[in-house]
């Protein structure tokens, strides 16, 4: 039961809600987007995720039409129209409806904010090894903007996907960069590696957790550049979403990374990972 959407500030159904064609995320991709993790009916970072939101809306110099308060009251109650438990809010907001199709912009647009929920199912699973393909990352250099312009993602999931895999893992000039739809770590020695932050990477929350969970518990953590050379002779390598928390990786294309198991860092996080969620939403 995951039916009712919010749209500018009605609660409808998801086959009702209706945008004009003169939206200018329909027409550009003028927007931004947040995918929210829910745990037994309460956001996880939730204000992490807002604050995201709100510097992705100053680089595209859209208004946040929310203040945190109402962002909070507005998921709260999509979360309760839509039955609770575990779910993943997507929320959009776009640059809003323009008088006619022009990349200048209107002045005073009002943005058009859209809610709705699905169901969150990697909260009921154990931890599942998955395995990656590494591609050339074809996308634009503002990778850090979580914009809904998404076509690069698109057609480099559905390239992983095509040739058997579940994630692409995207690099430039032979440095890692992030996957498709995730960040990238990799275990070396009982080091912990991640791309740094910058413009060609976004700034994942569960990439904060991870790195945050992994130094408390001792970790060694390094922001560095990886090369695929390095990546493919890791001993662990993992991908990290809202969407899909911590997936190890037992194989890239061609090569078995470490032993082709769970690694002992990825099962550790990960079980670090699901305590530290507990302790929020109990
Ligand atoms: C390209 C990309 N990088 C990283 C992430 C991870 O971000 P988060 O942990 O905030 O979900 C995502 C999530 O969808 C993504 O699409």
């Amino acid at each position: 039961m995951t039916d009712i959407v919010y749209l500018n500030g009605d609660l409808v159904a998801k086959d009702s809600a209706k945008i004009s064609v003169l939206d200018r995320g329909f027409l550009f991709a003028d927007g931004v987007y947040e995918v929210i993790p829910v745990y037994n009916s309460t956001p996880f970072r939730l204000k992490q995720h807002l604050s995201r939101l709100n510097a992705c809306l100053m680089q595209l110099d859209i208004a946040n039409p929310h203040s945190a308060i109402e962002w909070k009251n507005i998921i709260a109650t999509l979360i309760q129209r839509n039955g609770g438990g575990h779910l993943a809010i997507y929320l959009q907001v776009t640059r809003g409806v323009s008088k006619e199709r022009n990349h200048l912009l209107d002045a005073n647009m009002t943005p058009t904010v859209l809610l709705m929920a699905s169901k969150l199912t990697v909260a009921e699973q154990n931890i599942q090894s998955i395995t990656a393909t590494l591609l050339n990352d074809i996308r634009w250099l503002h990778c850090d903007i979580k914009s809904i312009a998404l076509l690069g993602n698109i057609m480099l999931s559905n390239k992983a996907r095509q040739s058997g895999h579940d994630e692409a893992i995207l690099h430039r000039d032979g440095l890692v960069t992030e996957g498709a739809a995730s960040n990238v770590f990799m275990v070396k020695h009982r080091e912990l590696f991640t791309p740094p932050q910058n413009q060609l990477i976004l700034g994942g929350i569960t990439r904060d957790v991870i790195i945050e969970l992994a130094e408390a518990s001792g970790l060694k953590v390094h922001q560095q550049d990886i090369h695929i050379d390095q990546l493919l002779s890791a001993d662990e390598v993992w991908i990290s979403s809202s969407a899909r928390e911590i997936s190890p990786i037992r194989q890239i294309d061609d090569k078995i990374i470490g032993s082709g198991i769970i690694g002992p860092v990825a099962s550790v996080l990960h079980s670090e990972f699901q305590a530290f969620k507990k302790t929020l939403i109990n």
